[in-house]
């Protein structure tokens, strides 16, 4: 089934792994093995169907026994705009849904659908239907929408027990063999209802666990009615709020799994908010929670399916022997690596492509834009552009590829290029391979990020055609005179030290005896100032970058002694991580770190005797800061010098033999480190395609079906 690569061998199983595909009964439907891709969205929902379908397929055929769709909105009162994700309103979008349940079908899978609904996390921004919830309170969204949700009236749960009923039938006519009641992450009615913090009803449906939990089981039991026993019924339960007493605690999760065992064929156990079950490699270690599902697990004598970020097969085989779960559930892990199952089954550990735990695939979604994966560049692109985790197509010309420099772009472009089987040479100015991967891999939080680059250099190792030279600085005439056809330029960016970035986009003033740092000073390797003893001084940090470096390194100088003062016209501390989920977790980290934290504020001069002033970004009011160094993370520039002269002698291009210099990565345009894999993959893939590149004819879409004007 699988086809990795012509040079990748495939050997046997370990039998140390059997216990993971043994097939598991779930209710009236029998799972292949234990590998559960957890529901997950995708930022292609309703808009997309056709992509999520084909990047469902590809996940079903790289061995998951369940695939499942992401939250499925049951109702027009449950529409979370501007988010995008599938619906199941009326019969309008049952040809989307069956499409995607065939997929997983023709992939070997069952196929799951998380039907939900979003309570008083729907702004109904759409429908413009007021928001259900168990009180008159103000909806949960990360948007603060100025609307309140209503407690829900007898009628009203009468009538989401009936709306949740026509979306079973409806998700059973689409095809699906598990459907699921969601009562997770703070992003589902049944969720409001269970927890403290919002149900303060006094009837019935508030006060005790049972009571709390009476609409879940009042719907379990419907779904399970409505089943009959063609479809699994799968609960998806928030098993610890995070906030002790004041929501649902893992005390609450006993009872309920000990009243309600009788009603779900499976048990799908999470943590209680989005970003607590999500939460990124930063600030959380793969299977952390261990502990608290093993107890859970005593209570069910249900199959019991959890998460935890898993890519290693021994930790699997460990939470099954234990008794933690029966399945292996797993979103991110499929997301970076599609195969995760067929790799082990085949006894390729090597391969597999392990989650790096980024958080960019949610980004996707927070962003309404189709999910992208820092370590698979393929996700998404599967029916769009026609690539696939696995394979790719063989060479088709005699070229060869000089590629210089070795960081993400380059390392996947010479991966994928290799894996056609074209010959290349990559050559990196440095000893070591890996580009800002492997630097920043070294900053606090960041190891697992090593994994882009140990990844691609483990695959290189299969492919004969592929030539890697370290310590090779190469000049535009060692380039045109190898002898390659096409000539690859993947050689990074470098950090400004003149402030120009989002704010100032020239210049600001800095006295020439001012000790102005970049992150590339302190990525170079051991900066004395990052070293903990080193005599404390008052750095301050101007962040105009706003994703996570101004935060780690500021950190990381914290930590190491230093009075630190992180500057940022953001009203937050890397506010481009609300995309990532780790904002939270940012602000609490950069505090307890003992940062001080001037928000709303741009850096406007570098003075001389260590004096800086800062300016408030809404008034222009200046204040003046004492700061013995300045480290600016602003913006960047491409290190494009060899691509430029390069450029600058086209005309001897033919004579040379060469017939193109490309530039990739952020020697292009810097970006993210996911951008930089997906600019190297995109060469490959174009390598020798006839037609147009990429840029110039789109990719495959759908379009808007038209309804008749009034
Ligand atoms: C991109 C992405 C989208 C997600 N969307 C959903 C969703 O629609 N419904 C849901 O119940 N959980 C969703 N989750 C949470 C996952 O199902 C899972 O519980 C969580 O990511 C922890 O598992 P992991 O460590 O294997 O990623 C999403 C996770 C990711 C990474
Ligand atoms: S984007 Fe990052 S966190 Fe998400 S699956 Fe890929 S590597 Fe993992």
């Amino acid at each position: 089934m699988i086809n990795i690569s012509p040079e990748a061998g495939v050997t046997a199983r370990d039998p140390r792994y059997d216990i993971l595909f043994e097939p598991v009964d779930l209710g009236p439907v029998r799972a292949r093995n234990r590998f559960f891709q957890v529901p997950h969205c995708n930022g292609m929902g309703y808009r997309d169907p056709t992509a999520q379908a084909a990047m469902r397929q590809v996940k079903a055929e790289g061995g998951w026994a369940v695939v499942c769709t992401e939250q499925v909105e049951i109702h027009p009162s449950s529409d979370i705009t501007p988010f995008i994700e599938l619906r199941l309103w009326d019969d309008g979008d049952l040809p989307a849904l069956a499409r995607i349940a065939e997929a997983i079908h023709a992939g070997g899978a069952l196929a799951g659908i998380e039907l939900a609904h979003n309570g008083m996390n729907s702004p109904n921004l759409s429908t413009r239907e007021p928001p259900l919830g168990p009180a008159h309170l103000p909806i949960v969204t990360w948007a603060n929408d100025p609307v309140q949700a209503r407690m829900m009236s007898a009628s009203d749960i009468a009538d989401l027990r009936r709306w949740h009923r026509l979306a079973v039938r409806r998700a059973l006519a689409a095809g699906y063999d598990v459907v699921y009641v969601y009562s997770g992450h703070n992003l589902s009615v049944l969720h409001h209802f269970l927890s403290r913090r919002y149900n303060q009803r006094t009837d019935s449906y508030g006060g005790s666990v049972a009571n709390r939990a009476r609409l879940l089981a009042e719907i379990l039991e419907d779904t399970r009615e409505e089943c009959a026993g063609r479809a699994a019924v799968a609960c998806r339960l928030t098993v610890d709020e995070g906030i002790g007493q004041a929501g649902i605690t893992p005390e609450d999760a006993a009872e309920v799994i000990s009243l309600l065992d009788h009603l779900p064929d499976l048990w799908d156990l999470v943590l209680g908010s989005w970003e607590l079950d999500s939460a990124t490699s930063r600030f959380a270690a793969e299977g952390e929670r261990e502990p608290l599902m093993a107890g859970l697990k005593r209570l069910s004598a249900k199959p019991v399916v959890g998460v935890g970020r898993f890519t290693s097969p021994d930790t699997m085989v460990r939470q099954v022997r234990a008794g933690i779960l029966d399945m292996i559930g797993a979103a991110r892990p499929s997301i970076a690596d599609p195969f995760l199952p067929a790799k082990i089954e085949a006894g390729r550990l090597d391969d597999i492509r392990e989650c790096i735990g980024c958080n960019i695939c949610i980004s996707g979604d927070m962003t309404m834009s189709p999910i992208r994966c820092t370590q698979n560049p393929t996700m998404g692109e599967e029916w769009r552009r026609g690539w696939h985790p696995e394979r790719i197509r063989p060479k088709e010309s005699d070229a060869s590829v000089l590629i210089v420099g070795a960081g993400p772009a380059g390392l996947e472009a010479a991966r994928a290029l290799g894996q056609r089987g074209y010959p290349v040479v990559l050559t990196e100015a440095t000893r070591e391979l890996g580009g800002r991967v492997s630097r920043e891999a070294d900053l606090p939080g960041l190891a697992a990020w090593r994994r882009v680059a140990d990844y691609r250099l483990g695959q290189l190792r299969h492919y004969r055609n592929v030539d890697i030279y370290r310590e090779s600085e190469i000049t535009p005439e060692d380039a045109l005179g190898y002898g390659f056809t096409d000539i690859l330029v993947a050689t990074g960016a470098r950090w400004r030290a003149d402030g120009v970035g989002r704010w100032h986009t020239s210049p600001i003033p800095v006295a020439e005896d001012a000790n102005v740092l970049t992150p590339d000073d302190l990525l170079a390797g051991d900066h004395p100032l990052s070293r903990p003893g080193t005599a404390p001084r008052r750095i301050l940090v101007f962040d105009d970058d706003h994703y996570y470096l101004g935060g780690v390194l500021a950190e990381l100088l914290a930590r190491a002694g230093h009075e630190t003062r992180l500057v940022t016209p953001a009203p937050l501390v890397s506010s481009w991580t609300a995309h990532t989920l780790e904002i939270g977790d940012v602000q609490r980290r950069v505090r307890e770190a003992g940062i001080t934290v001037d928000v709303n504020r741009a850096l406007t001069a570098i003075g001389t005797g260590g004096e800086a002033r800062t300016a408030c970004v809404f008034t222009g009011s200046e204040s003046r800061v004492r700061a013995d160094v300045v480290l600016l993370v602003t913006a960047r520039l491409p290190r494009d010098d060899l691509f430029l002269a390069l450029e600058e002698r086209r005309d001897e291009w033919p004579a040379r033999g060469v017939r193109s210099v490309t530039c990739i990565g952020d020697a292009w345009a810097p970006s993210t480190i996911a951008g930089a894999v997906w600019s190297g993959r995109r060469y490959a893939e174009e390598f020798d395609a006839p037609g147009p590149p990429s840029r110039d004819r789109g990719y495959r879409r759908e379009y808007t079906a038209l309804g008749p004007l009034p």
